[in-house]
């Protein structure tokens, strides 16, 4: 767990009893954030069973938490039937909180995580719609491949030796 100075941040590994708090900061982004994230629907309020797959997935998650409200979430997840260990990443942060370098922290720590359990490669789905993204991750992930599948854009790359994060998202 990481706590700001300030002391009003904090970044820590979810646990179930954060489902409805993550629901909340679901609840309160725009359509288009959320859609960036999920690229599909996830209905109002969010559906039970994705909010359970956010606070325990088949990998970890983070939350930043600010005055007792979570404004962020990040998360990494085994790739079912990837010929090499690949974990999926993927970050949300609320539109009051964003731009101030937490998505990065979050991501920081899944990506560090991930390497350290024994991820070979690392997966990010991006939506052909997220410009700003998109453009983050290229700069920061100029190695990784890209495959578009339809309207979403796959960037793979091999994880950095364990204990070393990358950037990106
Ligand atoms: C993407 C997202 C998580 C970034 O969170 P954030 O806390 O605002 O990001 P940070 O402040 O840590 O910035 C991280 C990088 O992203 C860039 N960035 C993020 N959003 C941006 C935007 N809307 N416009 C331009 N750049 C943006 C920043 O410039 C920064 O790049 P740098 O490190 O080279 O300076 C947030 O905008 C979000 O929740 N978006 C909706 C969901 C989404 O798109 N998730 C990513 C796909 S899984």
């Amino acid at each position: 767990m990481t706590v700001d100075l300030a002391g009003t941040l904090v970044v820590r590994r979810t646990d179930v009893t954060d489902q409805d708090a993550i629901a909340r900061m679901l609840a309160g982004m725009s359509d288009q954030n959320l859609y960036h994230r999920f690229q599909t629907p996830i209905g109002s309020p969010p559906r039970p069973a994705l909010v359970r797959h956010l606070a325990s997935p088949d990998g970890a998650a983070w939350v930043a938490e600010r005055d007792d409200r979570i404004v962020g979430h990040a998360m990494w997840a085994w790739v079912r039937g990837a010929a090499r260990p690949t974990a999926e990443f993927a970050v949300i942060v609320a539109e009051s909180d964003q731009g101030r370098g937490l998505g990065e922290r979050l991501l920081r720590e899944a990506t560090e995580h991930a390497a350290k359990v024994g991820a070979a490669q690392f997966l990010v789905i991006v939506s052909a719609a997220n410009g700003a993204v998109l453009r983050t991750v290229r700069r920061h992930w100029p190695t990784a491949t890209t495959e578009r599948e339809g309207s979403l854009i796959n960037f793979t790359l091999p994880a950095p030796a364990r204990g070393r994060g990358v950037r990106g998202c």
